[in-house]
């Protein structure tokens, strides 16, 4: 048996959306305050260059995105937090696991359909093994559960199937097979303008999403400018069916205020749009300006943030470094 370990990344590959921080941020710290299991959380860096980064805003975005999970409540004495390429060992499993993944699992990702398009051709190469990569992530820590967005299930599932083919290959029972931990009213928060897409920070529109750096203005203008239908909210949850706008709203109400989407409709069922905006609004300013302040306050010291990262990515590695050790002697190298 495996010691419990959570791990889990974000990209830095532009700001924080408020998809981010209630489907991962948020319910990192609930994991780490909850106690009794071991932290590891990370930006993924490696990652974020499988589509091209500028390299200054690709620095900035990873010291923001550090702000962002510090001023979350990502305590650094609680967790480990690092930035992935600062940990050799990623990138060296992931080799290996590029040799145990097979072409067909790779070809069935959505993500990667999704992300490549129609113009398949002309991605990189890493946006393909992007998911091999995300399982070398995972185990080179022999993490136990992994905590992400719906949009992720699949890639976690990869890694599953991964660490299964190890084992076999070489008969040895090595790697821990981790379970996604998917959970709450908000795994998928989705785009304000299009109740059919999930919010994102690639997204091209702004207007489509909450910032974490957006401030009380900016949120409230998106927020009374999302799409909705004509109708008021229901008087049940049920009622939701065949709404997706109005049920993102009420999910994302219920996950800022810590609440079931059942009782949100309790306190607001039968209002209008014009009457629960509004309150959304303010919830929402009320619990990410906080945030927000301090993700500035943080952004003056790049030094410190710098030093946090730097002590995250000494404890990352006294844990990965002998995994990937053992790895190779497993493989025979
Ligand atoms: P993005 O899709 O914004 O580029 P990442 O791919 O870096 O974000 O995802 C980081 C984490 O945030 C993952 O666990 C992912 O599932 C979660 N996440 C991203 N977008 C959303 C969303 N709209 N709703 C819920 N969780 C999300
Ligand atoms: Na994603």
């Amino acid at each position: 048996a495996f010691t419990p370990r959570v791990f889990s990344g974000i990209q830095p590959s532009g700001g924080l959306t408020l998809g981010n921080y209630l489907g991962a941020l948020k319910r990192f710290v609930d994991t780490q305050e909850s106690g009794g299991i071991e932290t590891i959380y990370c930006l993924v860096d490696l990652h974020a260059i499988t589509v091209w980064q500028d390299p200054e805003k690709l620095t900035r975005a990873t010291r923001e995105m550090a702000a962002g999970f510090l001023a979350s409540g990502v305590d650094p004495a609680k967790s480990i937090l690092f930035n992935q390429s600062q940990v050799p060992a990623h990138a060296q499993l992931a080799w290996i696991f590029n040799c145990v993944a097979r072409l067909g699992w790779m070809q069935r990702m959505t993500q990667f359909k999704d992300k490549a398009g129609k113009n398949s051709e002309n991605v990189s190469l890493g946006l393909f093994g992007y998911p091999a990569l995300m399982a070398a992530d995972i185990l080179v820590y022999h993490a136990t559960h992994v905590p992400v967005g719906e949009d992720q299930k699949q890639h976690v599932e990869l890694t599953r199937d991964i660490a299964i083919k190890f084992n076999n290959d070489y008969g040895v029972e090595f790697f821990p097979v981790p379970e996604p931990v998917i959970e709450g009213a908000a795994t998928r928060v989705m785009s304000l303008r299009d109740g059919s897409k999930k919010m994102s920070k690639s997204d091209p529109s702004d207007m489509s999403r909450i910032n974490l750096t957006d401030d009380p203005d900016t949120i409230s203008k998106k927020i009374r400018k999302a799409k909705t239908d004509p109708e008021p909210l229901p008087e049940t949850v049920e009622g939701l069916d065949g709404r997706p706008e109005a049920r993102n709203l009420v999910n994302i109400y219920a996950a800022l205020a810590e609440l079931t989407p059942e009782q949100v409709i309790a306190e607001h069922g039968g209002q209008q749009f014009g009457t629960f905006k509004p309150s959304l609004a303010d919830l929402a300013v009320a619990k990410l300006s906080p945030l927000t302040a301090e993700m500035g306050r943080l952004m003056q010291d790049p030094a410190e943030i710098d030093r946090i990262l730097a002590d995250g990515a000494r404890r990352a590695d006294a844990i990965a470094a002998p995994i990937l050790q053992k790895t190779y002697e497993i493989v025979g190298m």
